[in-house]
């Protein structure tokens, strides 16, 4: 019998890395906890310590970890903080695969230094490849790891994929729910509150990406993923609305054949996938009843509603350094949306402004990213500073 593939789970006490200690927790043959991370939620940490049993964890703030420490007692493992903590975590000499599932530009270095460290990796911090695709494809290449996606659309193109030629590939289809303003009119748009954007009609996800998907950044974000994920430029990378969230993503390749993938929305599968590729695992999951699906929907995404999709595809031609400061600016909006310091509307406009007054750099380094990313940041701090005391922000 195969040895259990040992894990470290960046993330765990996120909706995706419960949802992968769900799995861990069903299969204990097949995986081990080695490492855990969390940011703050150090209540739910402790749970996992004391079921999961990880040599070590870290937490983002040295007082965390005193915290932690003496909660645990003599059962704690080594616990550490920061981003030393997450590196150490990332790189742990008993790891063969990293579960990347930090939200955010947070992400980035630890899973960069899995790569480095010969890890493979299941990627559900979809920044990574938005603000640094080319640095992170080529580490993969020169490391010799492998990537596999988490995001269920990815994940529907990849099982799309396999056994085909790139080569024979026309266009990948990435679907998208809508969110919950699929069918809100744009003047309906401006009081929209936090509460009703967490809201999502189909899938259970954290607070940042629940808000990313209710103005489309989400599906923005996913198509810049998917063009360093599977090398296919922008413009062969086409955006469906689906509001049933039954067909994941679709292949079509040039010969009019078109490969979809399809499930019950449920991140269990595609996590297991990334897992456990290419076996599958027998999950405890309802069947898809399709003749009780009585139609399945496409359509195609408004860019005035939604402006920014298009804000994606635009910092993706831009290329270089524009994707981290989309993604740095979009952070900042969305918390500034949530603290209810600007409107719905304004994350878009925040964002659009902040590329606006950007000079692009090449990427040739992380620090070119982390620079970046930290220019993004202050300049959307800015603009939202400028706004919040009755200046023309943008
Ligand atoms: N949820 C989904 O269905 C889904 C689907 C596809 C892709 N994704 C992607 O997966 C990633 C995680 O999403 P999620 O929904 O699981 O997010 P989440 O529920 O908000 O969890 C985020 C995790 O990251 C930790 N964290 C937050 N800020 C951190 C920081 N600065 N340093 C270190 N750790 C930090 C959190 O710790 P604490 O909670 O302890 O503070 C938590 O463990 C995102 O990139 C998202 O786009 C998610």
């Amino acid at each position: 019998m195969a040895s259990a593939k040992r894990l470290g789970i960046l993330g765990s006490t996120g909706s995706i890395g419960v949802s992968t200690l769900d799995i861990v927790a069903a299969f204990p043959d097949q995986f081990e906890v080695v490492t855990l991370t969390a940011g703050n939620n150090l209540v739910r940490l402790e749970e996992q310590i004391r079921r999961f049993r990880p040599q070590m964890v870290a937490v983002l703030s040295e007082d965390g970890a005193k915290q932690l420490k003496q909660r645990l007692g003599d059962e704690a493992p080594q616990i550490l903080s920061g981003i030393e903590g997450l590196v150490a975590c990332a790189t742990h000499a008993g790891i063969d695969m990293v579960v990347s599932a930090i939200v955010g530009a947070a992400g980035l270095v630890p899973t960069m230094s899995a790569i480095e460290s010969g890890k493979d990796i299941a990627l559900a911090n979809k920044e990574t490849l938005v603000t640094a695709g080319s640095l992170i494809t080529e580490a993969v290449a020169r490391h010799g790891v492998r990537l596999f996606p988490v995001d269920s659309e990815h994940s529907a193109i990849f099982q799309s994929l396999e056994g085909h030629r790139m080569d024979d590939v026309r266009r990948l289809i990435l679907t998208a729910s809508g969110g919950p303003f699929r069918n809100r009119p744009l003047e309906e748009m401006v009081d929209i509150t936090p509460a009703d954007a967490l809201a999502h009609p189909n899938w259970s996800m954290g607070r940042k990406i629940s808000i990313d998907s209710a103005t489309m950044m989400n599906k923005g974000l996913e198509v810049i993923e998917a063009r360093w994920l599977f090398d296919v430029p922008a413009d062969r990378i086409a955006v469906h609305i689906h509001p049933q969230s039954i067909v994941h993503s679709l292949v079509e390749y040039i010969d009019g054949a078109v490969i979809a993938q399809l499930g019950i929305p449920d991140m269990k599968t595609p996590i297991a996938y990334a897992l456990s590729h290419p076996n599958r695992l027998p999950l405890d999951l309802p069947a898809l009843d399709l003749c009780s699906l009585r139609n399945l929907t496409f359509d195609d995404p408004d860019l005035e509603r939604f402006p920014c999709l298009g804000l994606a595809y635009d910092a993706l031609a831009m290329d270089g350094t524009a994707p981290a400061v989309l993604n740095a600016a979009n952070e900042v909006a969305v918390d500034a949306f949530l603290n209810e310091e600007i409107a719905f509307l304004d994350i878009a406009r925040i964002i659009g402004a902040t590329l606006k007054g950007l000079k692009v750099k090449p990427l040739e380094h992380i620090d070119d990213v982390l620079r970046a990313d930290l220019w993004g940041r202050r300049e959307a701090r800015r603009l939202i500073d400028s706004q919040a005391e009755g200046g023309q922000a943008c």
